[in-house]
């Protein structure tokens, strides 16, 4: 089994995250952050365009103290839109 940190996660998921993650200024105080985001990746990895309900399942592990859950929504609605905004461009391209 291959264990993957967040100062090593790679990928589209990972780059769409973490600009959603800067764009919507999701941390406050950062304590939780490092989960939210690995568990923001996984889903995208696993759902291309997740639903609220979708987002609410897979985020339920990691709480936040700073009730930061309406960005970290908000974020990964945006990352979504961009990881199929960048799938249509490459199908445009072929
Ligand atoms: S940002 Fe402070 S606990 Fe989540």
């Amino acid at each position: 089994m291959e264990i993957v940190t967040i100062e090593a996660v790679e990928g589209r998921e990972a780059e769409a995250v973490r600009d959603a993650w800067v764009a919507r200024d999701v941390p406050q105080c950062g304590f939780c952050q490092s989960g939210q985001v690995m568990s923001a990746i996984a889903l995208l990895r696993e759902v291309q365009t997740p639903s609220d309900a979708d987002i609410d399942a897979a985020m339920s592990g990691n709480l936040c103290r700073c009730a930061t859950y309406p960005r970290i929504r908000a974020a990964i609605h945006d990352a979504a839109g961009e990881l199929q905004r960048q799938a249509g461009r490459e199908e445009a391209r072929r």
